[in-house]
């Protein structure tokens, strides 16, 4: 059983591979995306660390010149997505959008290296360590304003937890009275009610409008746009990424490059406190405009063992969260606390669990010897695709598939905890 899963698991990443990047699904997802093809590259390298290496190369092919790297490539045309390329209007070549996403991509790079460290692929790593160095740079320099080494998004997109309840009050305030009218082509796939609502689409395209106007000058975005959120996401993955950059950096005898990751580390440790909020105990994010934290405890919240950060206090208060959740649940870890009102077992991400949410919460509980949690993540991550097959994410209460189904990332981290 468990080896004919590894098959299709393998099938479907070489199904949706489009010659030297992978879709994350055929029809919602046509193009490639950042954070896809991080845990996508780590699922090649289980089996194909070549084609692991060539999954981040090329979606490195479209980093800009000043280290952003965008969250979809627009490889090629393909009018079953929307908002597609023209609606982006990058200017660059290849076309992509303006916004990137989670930071997944170095993490990636050293474990594809770490499963196949031949000489083929140290060449391989040398070549992407630059542009991965850049990519964290751009992040210190235009997603953190108040240098504090948290991680500032300026779109629910960015995130990757798109319709997050995080978002909804920073949204509010958004004008959408100039969206006009558009088409969605996911709910011509999907579901209407696994997808973000139209009110969360107007805001996603007035954003996009809004980075637009600016040419998609990232610094004028950083200071300008109208929604500016710490994102715990994102800033837990980033500080998870510098370390594993780090350990690159320190392999290649990179010393200088090395000292730079480890500024923005301690920066991190010292002021990551910022996206704790004290009334919940819980890591959530907060509006940077507003300054008020969310409020909500999201899977989110459980990336702190992942980030490397140990805090006797912070880290029993989360795990009571953890532990009160586990015993609502049957699948760990959704997305939103199913005791918060507006949870939603199949909406998104306000309660299904997500396949990477849970690598990246149980890598991080095992590592710190929290080997309960760890392994009830791990264990519940793979029986849900035993039970449902590889979709884009599933019902905590039931694991029904939610989304697309024969979903690249989920079948990526299937292969990836094949082996524990
Ligand atoms: C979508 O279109 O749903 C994507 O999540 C945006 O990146």
């Amino acid at each position: 059983m468990t080896e004919q899963l590894d098959l299709s698991a393998q099938a479907i990443l070489r199904a949706n591979d489009r010659g030297g990047y992978t879709v994350p699904n055929g029809q919602v997802y046509p193009f490639q995306w950042n954070w896809d093809s991080a845990f996508v590259a780590m699922g090649f390298a289980t089996f194909d660390p070549g084609r692991g290496w060539q999954e981040l190369e090329t979606l490195f092919k479209a980093q800009w010149p000043g280290g952003f790297v965008p969250h979809i490539v627009f490889w090629q045309d393909d009018d079953g997505y929307f908002p597609g390329p023209d609606i982006w209007a990058s200017g660059t070549n290849p076309r992509t959008s303006g916004i990137t996403q989670p930071p997944v991509a170095a993490t990636a790079a050293r474990v594809v290296w770490e499963r196949a460290p031949t000489a083929e692929f140290r060449t391989r790593l040398e070549a992407l360590f630059p542009k991965l160095m850049a990519y964290h740079r751009w992040f210190r320099d235009m997603r953190d304003p108040e240098k504090r080494g948290i991680v500032v998004t300026v779109h629910p997109w960015e995130t990757g937890r798109d319709n997050s309840p995080e978002w909804d009050a920073p949204g509010d305030p958004l004008d959408v009275s100039q969206v006009g009218q558009y088409a969605r082509r996911d709910t011509g796939h999907l579901d209407a009610k696994m997808r973000p609502t139209k009110l969360e689409y107007d805001r996603y395209l007035a954003l996009v409008q809004f980075g637009r106007s600016t040419g998609w000058d990232q610094a004028r975005i950083a200071r300008e746009s109208p929604f500016r959120v710490a994102d715990v996401g994102m800033s837990m993955i980033l500080l998870r990424a510098n370390r594993d950059l780090l350990v690159l950096a320190e392999l290649l005898g990179k010393a200088d490059e090395a000292d730079e990751l480890r500024a923005m580390i301690a920066r991190s440790e010292a002021g990551i406190e910022f996206l704790w909020d004290p009334d919940k105990q819980c890591w959530a994010s907060r509006d940077m405009i507003t300054r008020k934290p969310s409020g909500f405890v999201t899977s989110a919240s459980f990336l702190s063992f992942y980030a490397g950060l140990r805090d006797a206090d912070k880290d029993a208060a989360t795990l009571a969260h953890f532990a009160r959740i586990a015993a609502k649940v049957r699948f760990m870890v959704p997305s939103l606390d199913p005791e918060d009102p507006g949870f939603q077992m199949v909406r998104y991400w306000r309660g299904p669990v997500w396949a990477v949410v849970n690598w990246m919460i149980g890598t991080g509980l095992l590592e710190q010897g929290r080997s309960a949690e760890g392994e009830r993540v791990v264990r519940d991550t793979r029986s849900m695709m035993n039970q449902t097959g590889f979709f884009e994410a599933y019902s905590p209460i039931d694991g029904a598939g939610s989304g697309g189904d024969d979903f690249s990332w989920t079948a990526a981290i299937w292969l990836l905890l094949a082996e524990r």
